[in-house]
């Protein structure tokens, strides 16, 4: 299994947080926000790991996290040129991935669970992870049937499907690189993570797990500060980086 962390964009919502830096090498209470996704794919096993960032910010990343063997992994770079989607970091990563499967965890995403038995234990198709939300308009939302098998994935539905967001981390065979390739970019410009969902889904391939401890997608002020409180009471004994 190989990884991926997906640490481009823009970080505008955040500004001027990010004028002068990355969104996820903001801190977050003691560590740089890109140590927690870190520590979820390492924690899981995963050793060879893909970064990948904005053309800007290229030299933070190399300064701060290096060849990897610090944390006894190996990290590659690959530059994103611009935001164009979650699912862009396929093409990107396609030598990479190479015959692989690939778990990617988005670098503005903290979770609390330890997922090392749900990747472990991947074989095939696609496996996502979600968690029961206040506002789930600001995600992927995730509609299932009464057997609590997936329906359908809308990315940030105006009207309530449900309650249930799409998380950022996300296990997908080798087919992904492919799928990724012929999907078409949404309304908003963007090849999106949604679409290559919907296309397991629709495959009845897509196995939806539920996230159990904390879970936050750290890209507004708000949810940047409730990160700092949540790493500083719950994270910080649990990390291995
Ligand atoms: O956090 C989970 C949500 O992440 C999912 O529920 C949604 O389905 C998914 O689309 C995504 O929604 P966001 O609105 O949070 O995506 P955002 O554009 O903020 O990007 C997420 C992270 O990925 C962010 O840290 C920046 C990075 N990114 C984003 C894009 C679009 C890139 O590195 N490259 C990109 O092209």
């Amino acid at each position: 299994m190989r990884g991926i962390i997906l640490s481009g964009g823009s970080g505008s919502r955040l500004k001027p947080l990010t004028k002068i830096t990355s969104k996820q090498l903001l801190p977050i209470y003691d560590r740089p926000m890109i140590y927690y996704p870190l520590n979820t794919l390492i924690k899981a096993g995963i050793k060879e790991i893909l970064i990948i960032i904005a053309p800007e910010r290229a030299g933070d990343y190399l300064n701060l996290l290096g060849g990897g063997k610090e944390f006894g992994v190996k990290f590659t770079y690959e530059i994103q040129d611009k935001p164009e989607g979650l699912a862009q970091a396929f093409i990107i990563a396609e030598n990479f991935i190479g015959q692989e499967s690939v778990a990617m965890i988005l670098g503005d995403n903290i979770f609390e669970d330890d997922f090392s038995e749900e990747i472990k234990s991947f074989k095939s198709g696609a496996k996502i992870f979600a968690k029961k939300v206040s506002d789930p308009e600001r995600f992927g939302v995730i509609k299932l049937d009464e057997n609590l098998k997936p329906k359908f994935i809308i990315e940030k539905p105006k009207d309530k499907i449900s309650d249930l967001a799409v998380t950022g981390l996300y296990v997908f065979d080798n087919r992904v690189v492919e799928i990724a390739k012929n999907i078409k970019p949404s309304d908003r410009g963007e090849l999106e993570i949604t679409d290559v969902n919907n296309w397991y889904l629709q495959k009845g391939e897509l196995e939806v797990a539920m996230v159990n401890g904390e879970w936050l997608d750290a890209g507004t002020f708000e949810s940047l500060l409730k990160a700092q409180n949540i790493a500083k009471e719950k994270l910080v004994g649990k990390m291995i980086i």
